[in-house]
């Protein structure tokens, strides 16, 4: 039974917000076409709903210090409000900030409006993301990481070089999107106790559950760019889904076969190795379809893809032929696709989650929030009435939680500590944070620091130790940092920089489809008893030896381009290691002293083999396992180091290096001691 649809969560406004109603593309009105290939882009512009508000916005922004913007996604919010200011010669002092979660759209939101302001990339309008900075002096409208924004603050805690700060997609609350919010509050406050010029704040999101921001920024107005959304049928299973892939599954087809018009399906999905799997069963069905079906395309989209990938999903299909996009919750509100007509919601997303009584951070597959649904839904309505199918019952869904627990309260806190403390926050539990943290959160985080070895109690107060110092600058998890800093204790930094490099980067290891066999051929001869940071070693030395010749990475299924990064990630590392004047030398053919080194950096993460096959996690004691991608799958070796779980069916341990019990107990003797009673072979 089709249900109506319901509007998203009831709309709350205070009293005193702003309200502007957007047009719509009237119909008779020329519309831009699908995928944008021929309307000229400063067309495009002008036919975006928000154009028609400009003027008033900009005079609301002009005399606001700190505003809350909301609209629907794909109404101009990001790429339009940093344009009007600039133009407007508001905060002409200095650049405009404008932050997003995650990289992929900083890249290709900086790449679109310096296109629409018809000027060169990192000139006018630059992007700056963890170790790729393309801005110039000439920069005024930075788009950027909220990670990286929160790592200059630690130099310029005043951020004295921006006159706006734009902290988007506030809705989904990343733990540093949360944690900026502090830190541009307190930047406003001192620079007008300070008489500085201004700082203004502008929080961007296309939720409407604003309330908590408003009160935050001393009850700031909230500006509600209203959109006319068109109507969504929503439908529910009548059962409970055990497997929501082959759910999926069955809907794409349904609706391929009973839809005649071949309208767009976005099916959202979590993660990139169940999107990659669904693809290929789609194609593989849709070529056997009979002819009565219309041809269909199947497009991947998840933050690793590589970007020129990424760019198929805003292409049409062509004429009479469908596209099916599937897509993490990326496609919620980060990117907008047109085209699509049919939503299919698993109601499941991959996030961090958090045990603070085990310190134990996991990626786990669970339900996505109503709001999170909602934002699903909406998809389907941007521009003609469309249907959305929750593979989920209605009684699910009323069981959701109303929307998304912040990631600050559900991840390991113990990066962000080091680096609030490096800022200067001499208190972190009384920050003034929007939504705090648990205490046990915090106490585990001191914790996990203390292990480390970066904070240290004195009095009854927690202070970054000069260890701790060092540790926070680099960009890295805590345990990296550290791990590169013991290095050359161990005389292999080159390496261990290599390391910490590779796995900075998404995978260098190209697995097209059904080449398996010739995949595992290739990789044999760079596989490592040692585990997998050695064999990724081996390759990228490989790699290095041949030039970084793309013939080479064809032929062993490496990704060229990813490889490129790792060299420029180790370049900006080296850099950091130079300036701590770190001794940086190559251990040569002694890969032993490597995984020694990665035994005392990564020593919280260790594992141990039980007799009867099955491995627990030294720290915590919770059962895990070893990924099947994992070299040692196989070899199940007695001790090893993991870089992180993953939870999907059971807890796997991803990046596993093989240790000694004797290295993990020489790394932290009284750890192992007290907790694990781990004695010595
Ligand atoms: O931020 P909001 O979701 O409100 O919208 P936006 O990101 O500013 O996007 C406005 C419009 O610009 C989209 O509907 C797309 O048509 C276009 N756009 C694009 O073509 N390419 C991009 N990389 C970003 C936006
Ligand atoms: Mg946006």
């Amino acid at each position: 039974m089709p249900h109506d649809p319901d509007l998203p969560p009831a709309k709350k406004f205070k009293p005193g917000s702003v309200f502007f109603r957007l047009e719509k593309n009237k119909p008779g009105m020329l519309l831009p076409r699908k995928g944008n290939v021929t309307t000229p882009i400063d067309v495009q512009r002008k036919q975006l709903p928000i154009y028609q508000a400009r003027t008033r916005i900009v005079n609301e922004l002009r005399q606001l210090h700190n505003a809350i913007v909301i609209g629907e996604t794909g109404s101009g919010k990001t790429t339009q409000i940093p344009q009007y200011l600039f133009e407007a010669g508001i905060g002409r002092q200095g650049l405009i900030a404008i932050t997003q979660p995650r990289r992929v759209a900083a890249i290709s939101l900086a790449a679109r409006v310096s296109e629409e302001k018809r000027t060169q990339l990192g000139k006018l309008v630059g992007y700056t993301v963890r170790f790729e900075d393309v801005t110039s002096p000439e920069t005024k409208l930075k788009f950027m990481t909220d990670g990286m924004l929160l790592r200059e603050a630690i130099g310029d805690p005043m951020l004295l070089r921006y006159t706006v700060v734009v902290l988007d997609e506030a809705h989904e609350r990343t733990v540093h999107t949360d944690v900026l919010f502090g830190v541009v509050k307190s930047a406003q406050r001192r620079r007008r106790e300070l008489n500085k010029i201004p700082l203004r704040v502008i929080v961007m999101s296309a939720t409407m559950d604003v309330d908590l921001f408003s009160e935050y920024f001393n009850k700031s107005p909230v500006l509600y760019l209203e959109g006319r959304q068109h109507p969504i049928q929503i439908y529910y299973t009548k059962q409970p889904q055990s497997d929501y892939v082959q759910a999926a599954l069955v809907s794409v087809f349904q609706i391929h076969q009973e839809a005649p018009q071949s309208h767009d399906i976005l099916v959202f999905m979590t993660g990139q190795e169940e999107i990659e799997a669904l693809a290929r069963t789609c194609r593989d069905i849709a070529k056997h379809l009979p002819d009565s079906c219309g041809p269909m395309v199947v497009i991947p989209l998840y933050a690793s893809l590589p970007p020129a990938q990424q760019l198929r999903v805003f292409q049409p299909a062509p004429k009479g032929c469908r596209k099916v996009i599937l897509a993490t919750n990326i496609a919620e509100t980060s990117v907008t696709i047109s085209g699509i007509k049919y939503v299919i919601d698993t109601g499941m997303v991959k996030a961090k989650r958090f045990n603070p009584d085990s310190g134990l951070e996991v990626l786990a597959v669970q339900r996505v929030s109503k709001a999170q649904a909602w934002q699903r839904a909406g998809r389907a309505g941007r521009e003609d009435a469309g249907f959305c199918y929750r593979l989920y019952t209605e009684q699910e869904f009323d069981n959701l939680i109303p929307t998304t627990v912040p990631e600050i309260q559900r991840c390991n806190l113990a990066g962000v500590m080091l680096q609030l403390m490096a800022l200067g926050i001499p208190d972190v539990m009384n920050f003034d944070f929007m939504s705090k943290p648990s205490p046990e959160a915090v106490r585990s985080a001191v914790e996990h620091l203390e292990l480390l070895g970066a904070v240290e109690r004195k009095d009854g107060q927690v202070l970054l130790t000069a260890l701790g110092k060092r540790m926070a600058s680099f960009p890295l998890e805590p345990r990296y940092a550290k791990t590169i800093l013991l290095s050359p204790d161990f005389s292999c930094s080159e390496e261990i920089l290599s390391i910490v490099s590779l796995l900075s980067v998404d995978t260098v290891l190209f697995n097209p489809l059904g080449r398996r066999d010739e995949i595992l051929a290739a990789r044999k001869k760079f596989t490592s008893s040692e585990g997998d940071h050695m064999t990724l070693l081996n390759i990228y030395r490989a790699f290095k030896k041949v030039g970084g010749n793309k013939e080479w990475c064809r032929e062993n299924f490496v990704n060229s381009r990813n490889m490129g990064l790792v060299k420029d990630v180790q370049a900006q590392l080296r850099e950091i290691c130079l300036k701590l004047n770190l001794k940086l030398e190559s251990c040569g053919a002694d890969t032993g002293s490597v995984r020694r080194c990665l035994a005392h950096g990564m020593f919280i993460n260790a594992a141990e083999l039980q007799p009867d096959g099955s491995y627990l996690a030294l720290d915590t004691h919770q059962a895990v396992a070893i990924h099947p991608s994992s070299v040692l799958f196989q070899a199940k070796p007695a001790y090893v180091v993991f870089n992180e779980l993953l939870h999907t069916s059971r807890c796997y341990m991803r990046d596993l290096c093989l240790v000694d019990a004797d290295w993990l107990l020489d790394a932290a003797p009284e750890y192992f001691g007290r907790k694990l009673h781990l004695t010595r072979s």
